[in-house]
């Protein structure tokens, strides 16, 4: 696992634990200050955890050149990040890195601000409005096409939050723009399409992740409940069957029948795409 910007290393410890002793976790930041701080606890908490070998390593360098930092391609299962993509003034070259270094199969799972549209040039040096994370938030469908060049044409939303600006004079500069902070989830693959297709698939979700006994959330619009079959698109069943949750979904089914694009007019994926076919009970959009 890899954080980018991970500051004083909080998140790279909680991954730390999650992976277990075998595992690794990598902390990149490019701030020496916040990495000295995350290596003095390297000791206290390796023995925390109880482990004998040490699971993490924290490097300074940029999310925009990870190559510097000698994070080789296709290395890496899991990139987490929260609250600093929005600072990259280079933001083409952290999504370029990230895909270059994620294995095939691979998650990007990170928490960011996102804005309704473009943010205003002027405002883009807006120290105030950079520090406070809003200058550089990404503007939605600037994120869609910056992970389309990686060739990833699906994302999903897993959480998403109305930012509310309580301050006047940030309320007043920024004027009509609208923040959320989200969390994200896109993976390395290949097949995925732009909009979701229908090929009859199903998956049902094993109940085998040891946190997750009764229910998982893949995304807002993907809860799968232990045990029980959902007619999914075929991008839902590649990111199930060709991904760290294979072994926890049975998906049956393949794609050498097309019936026509699946039903996603609550919104399940990235684009923003409206088909007229009747929803499915129980179908993977709802
Ligand atoms: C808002 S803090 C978030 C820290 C951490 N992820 C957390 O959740 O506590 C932003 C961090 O990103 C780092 N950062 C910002 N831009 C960066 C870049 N281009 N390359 C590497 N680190 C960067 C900063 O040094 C800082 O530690």
């Amino acid at each position: 696992m890899l954080d980018l910007g991970c500051g004083t290393g909080r998140d790279v410890y909680i991954v730390s634990k999650l992976v277990g002793e075998q595992g690794n976790s990598i902390g990149i930041d490019m701030t020496d200050e916040q990495l000295h701080v995350a290596k003095r606890h390297i000791d206290s908490q390796m023995k925390r955890f109880g482990y004998k070998r040490t699971n993490v390593d924290f490097k300074q360098g940029y999310i925009e050149d990870l190559h510097s930092a000698g994070i080789i391609d296709n290395s890496i299962d899991v990139v987490i990040s929260n609250c600093v993509l929005n600072l990259s003034p280079d933001k083409s070259s952290v999504f370029k890195e990230i895909f270059r270094v994620l294995k095939p199969g691979g998650e990007l799972y990170f928490s960011d601000v996102f804005a309704d549209r473009r943010i205003p040039e002027r405002l883009k040096d807006d120290s105030v409005l950079f520090g406070e994370c809003l200058a550089g938030a990404l503007y939605m469908e600037d994120f869609r096409r910056l992970l389309a060049e990686q060739g990833c044409l699906d994302y999903r939303v897993v959480q998403s939050q109305k930012i509310e600006i309580k301050n006047a004079d940030i309320e007043k500069k920024i004027g009509m723009v609208s923040f959320d902070s989200k969390t994200i989830r896109a993976f390395k693959l290949d097949d995925l399409e732009d909009i979701c297709e229908d090929y009859g698939e199903v998956a049902t979700y094993k109940g085998t992740i040891p946190e997750h006994p009764h229910s998982f959330e893949l995304d807002e619009h993907h809860k799968f409940i232990t045990g029980k079959p959902v007619l999914v698109c075929g991008n839902t069943a590649s990111m199930l069957q060709n991904t760290r949750y294979a072994k926890h979904w049975t998906v049956m089914g393949n794609k050498t029948v097309h019936y026509g694009p699946f039903d996603c007019t609550s919104n399940c994926t990235s684009n923003s795409v409206t088909v007229s076919a009747a929803q499915d009970i129980n179908s993977c959009c709802q």
